[in-house]
């Protein structure tokens, strides 16, 4: 096997940041679970002391979700600083340093997002905040995937087998999708705009007329401590669950053609396979955070799958699309592509040992 790092350990580190950073993305998820997003109004100081010398005897109610999640949050960031400047010095491929140098600049976007979403009070950008969490942990994850050891020697997805490619693609997009959907009910607080499930007020598609509305006010538990909901709250849950539907049949067609046309040893067929696991969790999650009326634990947990549903995709892509994109070579334009087994001493310090 051929190493494309001189170090496994920068991988290591690597995949320390993504799991980090998945953890985040459930911590910021049980910040908006419990509503208590706007707990601390001021950043990027907590009540006016600087974030790490807050007390603790004061870390209580929806303080201590917001400030666990700040903390959490320099947590990454500092994991991330740390990786970038590790993979600049130390990993010969150009396009994989520059990967790290922008993961650095996105994880500082982030944190500005974050903090302007608390002291402008804008749900809109909360709706960014989040989408851009679930994009920083497939950038974080696919950089470890390229420092992995086994990077250069996982199997080429046979020419026969290319229409898997655009299958993948397209159902991780709508995955993608479908967290913004998510998002933009959560950030909008129309989680429950349908209170019961599969069926949506009794019927497989409900009326979104004026009077429908007015009438589902009327029902709607939420009605006195939240806001109305609208036609268009309705139909973004509806569409949710469509797009859900759609998804679970992307999935599963992809796990059984690849099964197909690369064999189940292949490494796309056992991510595609994991992905139906997943995604059917997350399906159960769903229809559970409307059971409970969104317990705050059990929405998170669909937010923390979420996560994991899209990266499962992007990885099987990133592997499925590995020489489409060029990916495969371990030379940068500082090392020469032609004569790697004579260059001697910088071969292989680059490659590594063989096995
Ligand atoms: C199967 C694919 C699904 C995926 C990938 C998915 C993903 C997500 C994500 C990531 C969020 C939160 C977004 C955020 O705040 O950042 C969310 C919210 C939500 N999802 Fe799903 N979901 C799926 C299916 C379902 C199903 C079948 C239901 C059942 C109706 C459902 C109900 C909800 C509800 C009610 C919320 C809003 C929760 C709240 O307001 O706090 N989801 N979804």
């Amino acid at each position: 096997m051929t190493r494309s790092t001189p170090n496994p350990w920068l991988a290591r580190f690597a995949w320390v940041t993504a799991a980090a950073t998945l953890g985040l993305i459930c911590v910021g998820g049980l910040v908006t679970s419990r509503g208590a997003g706007l707990a601390v109004p001021d950043w990027p100081n907590t009540y006016g002391y600087n974030m790490f010398f807050f007390p603790i005897s004061q870390w209580v109610g929806g303080i201590f979700y917001e400030h666990t999640h700040r903390l959490a949050a320099a947590g990454v960031g500092l994991l991330t600083a740390v990786l970038a400047v590790w993979v600049w010095l130390a990993e010969p491929r150009a396009w994989v340093r520059w990967l790290a140098g922008a993961a650095f600049g996105g994880v500082v976007l982030q944190g500005v997002l974050g903090g302007l979403r608390v002291t402008l009070i804008a749900d809109e950008l909360g709706v960014v905040h989040a989408a851009l969490a679930q994009l920083f942990l497939v950038w974080v994850a696919a950089l470890a995937l390229f420092l992995s050891p086994g990077w250069p020697s996982l199997p080429p997805v046979p020419a026969a087998a290319r229409s898997l490619r655009p299958l993948l693609l397209g159902t991780t997009v709508l995955v993608f999708g479908q967290l913004v959907l998510g998002a933009l009910m959560r950030h909008q607080h129309a989680g429950l705009a349908i209170p019961d499930f599969p069926l949506a007020y009794g019927r497989l598609w409900p009326s979104m007329d004026a009077e429908a509305i007015a009438r589902y006010n009327q029902l709607r538990l939420e009605t006195t401590a939240v806001r109305p909901i609208t036609a268009f709250q309705v139909g973004l849950q509806m569409a949710h669950r469509l797009v859900a539907l759609g998804i679970v049949a992307g999935i599963v067609v992809s796990a059984r053609r690849a099964s197909r046309l690369l064999g189940r040893a292949h490494p796309v067929t056992r991510l595609a396979r994991v992905w139906v696991g997943v995604v059917l969790v997350q399906f159960g999650l769903g229809a559970v955070t409307i059971w409970t009326e969104k317990s705050a634990d059990l929405t998170t947990a669909h937010v923390g799958v979420g996560a994991v549903t899209l990266l499962l995709g992007a990885l099987a892509c990133v592997i499925a699309c590995r020489d489409m994109l060029g990916l495969t070579r371990v030379w940068d334009a500082h090392a020469p592509p032609a004569g790697v087994a004579g260059s001697g001493a910088l071969a292989a310090r680059l490659t590594g040992p063989s096995a």
